[in-house]
């Protein structure tokens, strides 16, 4: 990881210590540095109040509360003459000294007391120094990927193998995508690249690429990358590093930094058993949750455990290994061929269950099922037509007839144009001083943002999913024909 932070910045070593107690409260040496807090003068480990807790590791301070921690900018600061204002106090310039002095004694170079909000540290004669010289510095210190003429994204996506088909759909999206903004003139008088890199085969060879994508490529953030293998690793390189990531959900759990346009599968599973309990009037104790796949145990059980907290009785998750699970109703997660089983399964002992699926997963099986599942199948679907504008259609239609891209695979083009397209937004919110902690404050502020092919869509403090569920579809066969009968309605969510 050093040699990571190494490569983004040029600091000296005095400066990266500097870093170091900044972002994280550590002295350059063995002790333990303290804050005092509050009127009481409460002693607490500096590493549990760095002052980028406050100030912001990009040291613009923060807009909201009532006495606001100060932007830390050496210009606003210390450079030129006149006096300068902050929370009603005034004061003139700040010198190496003065500025020891109110972040040790908390007094400023007029000697007005600053508010108690800010704590005291005791730092060593070294640690100051290296702090002063790392405030010198943090103004201009950008993140990685924002040059004065470009801003560089980055994405994963295979070039060989099973995903090479979809990874190629993708590159074609982004690529067409970002030449578009560039025509329009970049963001905010910034160019977009975008590199690509292929993550191969096996998660040795991905996590390279990755590192190499925010080392020696230096990219601001990653949009729509396509490296499952990566999962856990992909959530922990980028939380080191506060780096936003844009249309993926990682299937172990949810990142501070993983933003997701569209509904995970759980949420669009829960949009079924909405419709199970209202529609078809399925009892608590109606509902199995059944996967195939050792890949989908983990969601499997996410969703057992979210049924239950929306007053499910739903038992053990089961594995389909061929045999007819009996139940009312079964939600399944799992391919398309190893549906196509369960309901063969389940034909050939006689039993007629609700199915629930996502479309995502099991719709290359559906036109294959017997007349007898007609109307006893649900899909979930986190768009349908009904979500498309004129104005959609025509983007859509554009982006296949320029980069020759099959109209039946629409649903990968829709997300990687919904990724595309909260990003931009949120790029354009914040401004040309744009920062990784900018950019995930804005991503987290969208709302109601219209695609024109989806529902509206939005984040919020720690949603990370554009949608919170789906459409509900019934099928008919033989068709198959797809009939909306539930429109989406976010999911309650449970904390
Ligand atoms: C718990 C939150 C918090 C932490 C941690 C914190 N600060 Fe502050 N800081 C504040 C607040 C709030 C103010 C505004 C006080 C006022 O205006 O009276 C402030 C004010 C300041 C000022 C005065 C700026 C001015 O314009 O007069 C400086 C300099 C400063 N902080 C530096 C630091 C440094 C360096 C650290 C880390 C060693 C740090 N702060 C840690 C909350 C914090």
């Amino acid at each position: 990881m050093a040699s990571f932070s190494a490569l983004a910045l040029d600091l000296t070593d005095h400066e990266q210590a500097g870093k170091r107690l900044y972002r994280e409260g550590l002295s350059s040496s063995d002790v333990q540095l303290q804050a005092r807090v509050g009127a009481s003068d409460m002693a607490v480990p500096a590493s549990v109040l760095p002052c980028a807790s406050c100030h912001g590791s990009d040291g613009r301070g923060r807009a909201e509360g009532g006495v606001r921690p100060p932007s830390l900018d050496w210009r606003r600061l210390a450079l030129g003459q006149g006096t300068r204002e902050a929370n009603g106090r005034t004061y003139p310039a700040y010198t190496d000294s003065s500025l020891a002095r109110a972040i040790q004694q908390g007094v400023d170079p007029a000697g007005n007391r600053l508010d108690p909000a800010m704590p005291r540290f005791e730092l060593t004669l070294a640690d100051q120094r290296n702090l002063t010289a790392y405030l010198k510095r943090l103004a201009q210190e950008r993140d990685p990927g924002v040059e004065e003429g470009v801003l560089r994204l980055g994405t994963l996506l295979p070039a060989s193998g099973p995903l090479a088909d979809a990874g190629h759909v993708i590159r074609a999206v982004l690529q067409d995508g970002v030449a578009q903004l560039n025509q329009q003139g970049g963001i905010h008088g910034r160019r977009l690249e975008l590199v690509v890199l292929d993550p191969g085969a096996d998660p040795a060879s991905a996590e390279r690429a990755l590192q190499r994508l925010l080392g020696q490529e230096r990219v601001f953030a990653l949009v729509s990358p396509l490296a499952p293998m990566l999962d856990q690793r992909l959530t922990t390189l980028l939380g080191a590093q506060n780096v936003p990531l844009i249309g993926s959900t990682p299937r172990s759990g949810g990142s501070a930094q993983i933003f997701d346009p569209l509904p995970g599968l759980p949420e669009q599973l829960l949009s079924l058993a909405g419709h199970a309990r209202t529609a078809l009037g399925l009892a608590p104790g109606e509902l199995r949750v059944v996967y195939a796949g050792n890949e989908q145990a983990a969601l499997a059980e996410q969703v057992r455990e979210r049924l239950l907290q929306q007053g499910w009785a739903t038992p053990a998750i089961q594995v389909f290994d061929g045999q007819a699970v009996d139940g009312p109703g079964i939600i399944f997660l799992g391919r398309a061929q190893a549906f196509a089983e369960l309901a063969a399964a389940l034909q050939a002992a006689g039993r007629q269950p609700y199915l629930f699926a996502a479309s995502s997963q099991v719709a290359g099986a559906v036109a294959r099922l017997p007349e007898q599942w007609s109307r006893r199948l649900f899909l979930a679907y986190p768009y349908v037509p009904g979500d498309w504008t004129e104005q959609g259609l025509a983007t859509l239609a554009g982006l296949q007839q320029r980069q020759g891209l099959d109209p039946r695979q629409a649903s990968l083009q829709v997300s990687t144009l919904c990724a595309l397209r909260l990003l931009s937004e949120a790029l354009k919110q914040i401004g040309r001083d744009a920062s990784r902690e900018q950019l995930i404050t804005a991503l987290e502020g969208l709302h109601d943002v219209a695609t024109g092919l989806t529902p509206a869509l939005g984040f919020g403090p720690g949603r990370r999913q554009g949608m919170a569920g789906a459409h509900v579809v019934a099928v008919d066969l033989p068709g198959p024909h797809f009939t909306a009968v539930t429109p989406y309605r976010p999911v309650p969510v449970t904390p």
